[in-house]
């Protein structure tokens, strides 16, 4: 692991007097800094607290939170809740993994994008839903998905 993510770790750490009981709050900073909790994250947790990697990657794997797989430089979030659901969702995610060419959780190749299904999204009413990052598209049908994903990997190869 770099020795800048360690520095990361470090300093997180640092924060809490008691590491074990703060576990989870550790893992989320963790996740934040490096998108996910990784094997080489959980051994350094170990190395430094003597927290057993067993009990670390219990609580990583028990809360559906915790991403245990790195994520694309554009994370696909496809909402499978009620109303997309019933609006098509499941074409979305079959679009999706077509046009990437990568079954749900995993990364392409470079790096690019990463596509999961996710819980309600919080933007029903333009259901079906994805988001991208930060960004929430809607309404979506399948040619949509494929434009909205070919944009942003013609933006990507400026
Ligand atoms: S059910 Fe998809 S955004 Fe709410």
């Amino acid at each position: 692991m770099a020795n800048e993510m360690k520095n990361k770790i470090d300093a997180i750490l640092g924060k809490y007097s008691n590491p074990e009981e703060s576990l989870i709050a550790v893992l989320q900073e963790v996740q934040a800094i490096d998108g996910y909790i990784s094997k080489a994250s959980v051994e350094y947790i170990t190395e430094k607290t003597g927290i057993p990697s067993s009990r670390i990657m219990g609580v990583a794997s028990f809360y559906a939170g915790f991403r245990l797989k790195p994520v694309g430089k554009y994370r696909i979030m496809v909402c499978k809740g009620t109303a997309c659901h019933v609006n098509g969702a499941e074409r979305i995610g079959d679009t999706v993994a077509r046009v990437l060419g990568i079954g749900e959780g995993d990364v392409t190749d470079d790096g690019l994008f990463s596509w999961e299904e996710v819980a309600c999204l919080g933007c029903c009413s333009i259901a079906p839903a994805m988001m991208i990052n930060d960004k929430a598209y809607g309404k979506l049908t399948p040619d949509k998905v494929q434009s909205i994903i070919d944009s942003i990997r013609e933006e990507a190869q400026v």
